[in-house]
């Protein structure tokens, strides 16, 4: 049987990005039409759509948008080529951890550098390239969801940091794609939530989605997965990636790094759930990949009140590396890639 899942998060609407705002959840579930390049720029940067695989599409969309923009203030194709592969390096620079967002960029600037067309016909190819990277990205997750689901056990409880769901991606989730594929085949099986501080993305999304999908989740707070591991409550952790290096090193949303050391002392399986895309092999480990700073009122204030003194310093990184030695498996779309993943993750991009 396979699981229905009923979010579609970003989407191609004739001339138009059309995406869930990721702001206003769980309070509303509304739809956001991005109309130009610019503005896309900012749903990125501001996490109006956020997610790795969320943002490489959205990303694709830009490039599709700037491309319209530019429409008519060109009639020479080459000036039309340079102007737009500005545009969409300065597309990938809206956020810099999630290595998504450059790939898809970089799909576009290769048909924009390779394509014979006049404007029209460029812009026509890169708008059926997004749609193509969207559709490809369900069918991905489902993929790895099938793979991932093989290692659930019957009636486990599966903890997650962050979103990694359907709303992270086009739809059904990299390690929320796990949690649905293994449900449609056991439905005793259940999710702890970590809340994700600060931006609070297990609280607010992933409990969310996984309620609307009817899959029983329970919320913690981020310090309580030590002592549920200490009670053997959790059979598994299943988390999703922004950016993995060669040597299996893998960079998700801050916490994440501490769920695996719990994990390890507990002797429970860590699994990262990513597609092939996530993986930078330009990178030899964890130590190269950027880490995004983000703003301070995300520590200093919880919707929109002060909870600490004025005055205090503050340090918001947006993600940490979990470090290849406490993963036991990367779910991809090619299978579950085992350590040494050196080895694995080169052996992937081959066959
Ligand atoms: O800052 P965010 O919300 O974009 O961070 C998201 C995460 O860290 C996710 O776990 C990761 O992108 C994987 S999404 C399938």
């Amino acid at each position: 049987m396979e699981f229905k899942s009923k979010i579609k998060t970003i989407e191609w609407v004739d001339n138009y990005s059309k995406m869930v705002d990721q702001t206003v959840i769980p309070y509303e579930y509304k739809f956001v039409n991005i109309t130009t390049g610019e503005n896309m720029f900012h749903a990125i940067r501001d996490m109006i759509v956020r997610g790795a695989p969320a943002i490489g599409i959205a990303g694709a969309h830009g490039v599709v948008l700037f491309a319209q923009e530019g429409r008519d203030k060109f009639s020479n194709t080459e000036d039309f080529k340079i102007w737009l592969i500005d545009k969409a390096e300065y597309m990938k620079t809206s956020r810099p951890t999630a290595v998504n967002l450059m790939w898809a960029c970089e799909k576009q600037i290769e048909i924009i550098k390779n394509s014979k067309s006049d404007i029209n016909g460029l812009i026509e190819e890169l708008k059926q390239n997004a749609i193509k990277l969207e559709n490809e990205d369900i069918e991905i997750n489902k993929k790895i969801g099938d793979y991932g689901a093989e290692v659930v056990p019957k009636g486990a409880t599966i903890l997650t940091h962050c979103n990694a769901g359907a709303l992270a991606t086009v739809g059904y989730g990299t390690a929320l794609g796990v949690v649905r594929s293994a449900f449609a085949k056991d439905n005793t099986i259940q999710v702890f939530a970590d809340e994700t501080r600060p931006r609070q993305q297990g609280a607010r999304i992933t409990t969310f989605e996984l309620a609307m999908d009817g899959i029983p989740v329970t919320l913690i707070t981020d310090g309580m997965c030590s002592y549920f591991m200490s009670k053997g409550m959790i059979d598994m952790v299943v988390v999703g990636a922004d950016r993995i290096a060669a040597n299996g090193d893998t960079a998700n949303k801050i916490g994440t790094y501490t769920v695996a050391i719990a994990a390890k002392y507990h002797n429970i399986p860590f699994y990262i759930a990513a597609p092939l895309s996530t993986i930078d092999t330009s990178i030899a480990s964890g130590k190269e990949i950027p880490i995004e700073e983000r703003s301070h009122e995300e520590v200093t204030h919880i919707n929109g009140k002060r909870i600490c003194a004025e005055g205090v310093n503050i340090i918001n990184p947006g993600f940490d590396v979990t470090p290849h030695e406490l993963i036991s498996g990367i779910i991809t779309e090619k299978g579950i890639l085992r350590p040494d993943y050196n080895k694995s993750i080169s052996e992937a991009f081959k066959g």
